[in-house]
C-alpha cells in the first residue's frame, strides 16, 4: 500500500506523538500514583500554605467521615496537621486527648475544640462505626502518649485511652466536659504557715466566634471565667458550636514566690464525662481512720461491693497523706496531678510508694471488701490529712463488661487522722486468728521491738484461750436433736462466733495514750508502772485510784507480765459483745455480764455504744467512724434489753 505524502506525514506525527506519550509516561507516571496517596503530600501543603481555610478543613473532615472505615487513620492525620492549625494560634483539642503544658505566670494558652470533630460522628449509623471508633481511639491514645509523658510517670498513660464501648455509648450527648488539674505551681519563698498560697489558674471558655482567644483581656460577656479550686476546675458546655478555651496563669509577686517556677497543668475536654473531678459525692467510698500509733496509721474505705460474689481483685483507689504542718499541698488539694507532685505520702504506679502498703481486706457479716492503706514512717503527735482518689482511667469493678464506672479520675473529700505520742500504744494488724483486730495495743519496744512480733504474741495468746473454750464446747450438746439442745434459737456456731468476737476484743485491749483526756469509755490501766521515759503517773491520780485493781493492772495479767507496757488507757469493749456471748452460748458454760448499774465492775469492764460518737467502745472492726452508727454490725439489734446479768467471765 502506498501512502500519500499527506498520509505519511500524519503517520510520522502519530508515531512521534505516541513515542512522546510513552516517554512521558515512563518518566512521570509515579506522579499519578501519588495523586491518590495524598497523605504524604498534605503535610507539605500545610507547610507552604499555613493559612489554609477553616471551611475547607471542615469539608474534608466531613467527607472523610462518611468514607469507609479503612480511611479512618488518614482522617486522624488530617485532624492534627491541617485542622490543628486552623484557628489562628489556638491549639486543636480532640476528644479525650490530654494536653499537658507549662505556663509562665501572667500568660495564657488557648485551645479550640471543634464541634465538627464530634458532631459528624454522632450523626452516623450507630451499628457501623464500632471498628472506626476503635481506630480513632488507638490513634488518639498514641497522640496523647506523646503529649502527656512529660514526667515519665507511667500512670497517666493508661488513663488517656477511654474504652471504645464507653465512647460509643455516650456519643449522642452534646455536652463537652472540660476539666483541668494544676500539677505544679510557683514555689513559696517562705514555708511558714502564714505564707500566702500561690494564686490559682483560671479557665476561660468562649463559644462566640467573635472571641476565639478567651482570656483576661477579653470582654466578660463573650466568655465564662472559672477560677480553679485548690488546683482543679470542672466546666461543662454544649458543643453545637466550636468551643474556645484558655488556661491563664495569674501574675505572682516576686516577694512571696520564686517566679522562675512555672505553673504546669493537664487539660482534657471530653464528650463522655469529666476526666478529672473532685468531691464526687455519689461515688465517694469514704475514708475511715481505723487507728494509729506514734509512727503508723491504718485507713480503710467503706465496703466497695454490695455482695461477696462481686470479687474485687485489684485495689481501685490511691491515697495521699500530708502533714498538716507542711503547707506545700495547699492550692492543689483537689488536683490528682498536684497531689501526685506535692503530697508527702503518696502511692503511685511508678513505684514511688514510699511508706504506704495497700491491700484489700474482706470482712464483716457478708464478707464484703474494703481497701486498706497502712502508712508508716509518720511523725509523733502530728495531725495529717488523707485524701482518697481514683486515678483517671481506672475502673472500680473487675468485670470487663461493666464499663459504667470507667474513666474519670476523682479526688474525694479529705479525712483527718493523727498519730499518738511516743508511749505504750503500738498498732498491730494482719493477725491470723483475730483477723478483724487492727488497732493500737499495749506494747513496749524493749520487750517487742516490732509490731509483727507483738501481734503474734497477742494472737497466740487468744488462740490458746480459744482451744480451751473449744474443748468445753465439744462437751455441750450442740449438734444434738433440737429437743436436747440448749436453745432452739442458737446453735454452736453462734456461740463460737460470739465467743471469738468477745475474746478478741477483751483479750487484746485497744490502747490510747495515757495523755488522752479522760472519757467514760477510757479506763486507766497499769498506773503503778513507770512510763518509757522513766517518769511516774501524777501523784494525785495514784492517791485516788492507787488501791483499785482495775487501775493498777491490765485486764489481762499476762500483758503486765510479758509485754510490760507503761501506764495506758484502754478503750473498753462494747457491752453488746458480752450480752451476745451470754445469749448465744449454753448456760452451762457460765458466762455472765456485769449489770450496768453495778458501779463495782461494769464501769471498768465495758463501754456502751453511743450513736454518732466517733469511738465509744471497742469491737472487732471498730474505727474512728464519724457519725458512723450505720457501721455497727446488724446482729446487735435487739440485744440491748438482756436482763439478769451478773459478774462475768474472767480470762
Ligand atoms: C454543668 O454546668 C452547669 C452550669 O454551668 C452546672 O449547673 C451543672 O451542675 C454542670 N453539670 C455538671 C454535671 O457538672
Ligand atoms: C516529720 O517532721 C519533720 C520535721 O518537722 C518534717 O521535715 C517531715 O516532713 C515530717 N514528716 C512527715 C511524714 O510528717
Ligand atoms: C513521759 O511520758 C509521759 C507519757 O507519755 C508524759 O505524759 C510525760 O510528760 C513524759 N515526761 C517527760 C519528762 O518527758
Ligand atoms: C500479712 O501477713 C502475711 C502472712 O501472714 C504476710 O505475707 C503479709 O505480707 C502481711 N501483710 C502485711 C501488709 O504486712
Ligand atoms: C521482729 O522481731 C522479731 C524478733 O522479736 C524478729 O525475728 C523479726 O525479724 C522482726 N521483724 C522485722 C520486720 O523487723
Amino acid at each position: 500500500m502506498q501512502l500519500s505524502p499527506l498520509q505519511s506525514r500524519l503517520a510520522a506525527s502519530v508515531i512521534a506523538s505516541c513515542l512522546l506519550l510513552v516517554i512521558y509516561v515512563v518518566l512521570l507516571s509515579p506522579q499519578f500514583a501519588f495523586a491518590i496517596e495524598f497523605d504524604p503530600i498534605f503535610p507539605d501543603h500545610d507547610v507552604h500554605e499555613p493559612s489554609y481555610e477553616q471551611l475547607d478543613a471542615v469539608e474534608i473532615s466531613e467527607v472523610l467521615d462518611l468514607a469507609p472505615p479503612v480511611y479512618e487513620p488518614n482522617f486522624a492525620l488530617f485532624d492534627r496537621s491541617i485542622i490543628g492549625r486552623a484557628a489562628g494560634g489556638a491549639i486543636e483539642m480532640t476528644n479525650n486527648e490530654m494536653k499537658k503544658s507549662n505556663i509562665a505566670p501572667g500568660s495564657t494558652m488557648t485551645y479550640v475544640f471543634q464541634a465538627s470533630s464530634v458532631n459528624g460522628k454522632a450523626a452516623r449509623d450507630r451499628s457501623e462505626p464500632l471498628e472506626l471508633r476503635r481506630s480513632v481511639n488507638t490513634s488518639q491514645s498514641s497522640v496523647a502518649d506523646v503529649d502527656v509523658d512529660v514526667d515519665g510517670d507511667g500512670d497517666e498513660d493508661d488513663g488517656t485511652a477511654l474504652r471504645p464501648e464507653l465512647a460509643r455509648r455516650k456519643e449522642s450527648t452534646k455536652t463537652l466536659w472540660i476539666s483541668a488539674n494544676t500539677c505544679l505551681q510557683p514555689a513559696r519563698r517562705s514555708s511558714d504557715r502564714t505564707a500566702p498560697d500561690p494564686p490559682q489558674l483560671t479557665l476561660y471558655v468562649s463559644t462566640s466566634p467573635d472571641n476565639t482567644t478567651p482570656g483576661p483581656e477579653q470582654k466578660e460577656d463573650t466568655q465564662k471565667a472559672v477560677v480553679f479550686t485548690e488546683g482543679a476546675v470542672m466546666f461543662n458546655t454544649s458543643i453545637d458550636k466550636d468551643v474556645y478555651l484558655s488556661i491563664s496563669a495569674p501574675s505572682v509577686s516576686d516577694k512571696d514566690f520564686d517566679t522562675s517556677w512555672q505553673y504546669n497543668y493537664e487539660l482534657v475536654a471530653s464528650t463522655d464525662q469529666y476526666y478529672f473531678s473532685f468531691h464526687g459525692n455519689n461515688t465517694d467510698p469514704g475514708l475511715i481512720w481505723v487507728d494509729s500509733d506514734a509512727s503508723a496509721a491504718l485507713l480503710q474505705t467503706n465496703y466497695l461491693n454490695n455482695d461477696s460474689s462481686q470479687v474485687i481483685t485489684t485495689p481501685p483507689y490511691v491515697m495521699f497523706a500530708h502533714n498538716d504542718d507542711n503547707i506545700d499541698i495547699r492550692g492543689v488539694r483537689n488536683s490528682y496531678c498536684g497531689l501526685s507532685s506535692y503530697a508527702q505520702i503518696r502511692n503511685l504506679a511508678d513505684g514511688s510508694s514510699g511508706v504506704m502498703t495497700i491491700g484489700l481486706k474482706n470482712g464483716g457479716e457478708q464478707n464484703l471488701t474494703r481497701q486498706e492503706f497502712y502508712v508508716s514512717g509518720l511523725n509523733v503527735s502530728s495531725n495529717y490529712t488523707a485524701i482518697l482518689a481514683r486515678p483517671p482511667g481506672k475502673s472500680l469493678q473487675t468485670r470487663q463488661e461493666d464499663s459504667s464506672d470507667i474513666g474519670g479520675g476523682i479526688v474525694f473529700q479529705p479525712a483527718n487522722f493523727s498519730t499518738k505520742p511516743n508511749g505504750a500504744c503500738t498498732f498491730i494488724f494482719n493477725l491470723t486468728f483475730c483477723e478483724q483486730t487492727q488497732y493500737a495495743v499495749p506494747g513496749n519496744p524493749q520487750t517487742f521491738p516490732n509490731a509483727t512480733a507483738l501481734g503474734n504474741f497477742y494472737d497466740d495468746y487468744v488462740r490458746s484461750k480459744w482451744d480451751n473454750f473449744d474443748k468445753v464446747l465439744q462437751q455441750t450438746p450442740c449438734e444434738a436433736p433440737s429437743t436436747a439442745r440448749y436453745s432452739l434459737a442458737r446453735g454452736c456456731e453462734d456461740c463460737k462466733t460470739a465467743y471469738k468476737r468477745w475474746l478478741c476484743s477483751v483479750a487484746i485491749p485497744r490502747c490510747e495514750d495515757f495523755s488522752t483526756p479522760d472519757r467514760r469509755f477510757l479506763q486507766m490501766r497499769n498506773i503503778g508502772a513507770t512510763f518509757p521515759n522513766g517518769t511516774k503517773v501524777d501523784q494525785d491520780i495514784l492517791d485516788k485510784h492507787g488501791n483499785s485493781k482495775a487501775f493498777l493492772s491490765s485486764r489481762n495479767p499476762i500483758i503486765d507480765e510479758v509485754v510490760k507496757p507503761g501506764p495506758y488507757k484502754e478503750v473498753l469493749p462494747c457491752e453488746n459483745l458480752c450480752y451476745e456471748l451470754v445469749q448465744s452460748c449454753p448456760a452451762s458454760m457460765g458466762f455472765k455480764c456485769p449489770r450496768p448499774n453495778s458501779k463495782f465492775s461494769f464501769e471498768t469492764s465495758y463501754g456502751q455504744k453511743r450513736p454518732h460518737n466517733s469511738l465509744s467502745c471497742n469491737y472487732p472492726g471498730s474505727a474512728h467512724f464519724i457519725g458512723g452508727a450505720g457501721m455497727l454490725s446488724p446482729s446487735w439489734a435487739g440485744l440491748v434489753g438482756v436482763t439478769g446479768l451478773l459478774l462475768i467471765t474472767r480470762l
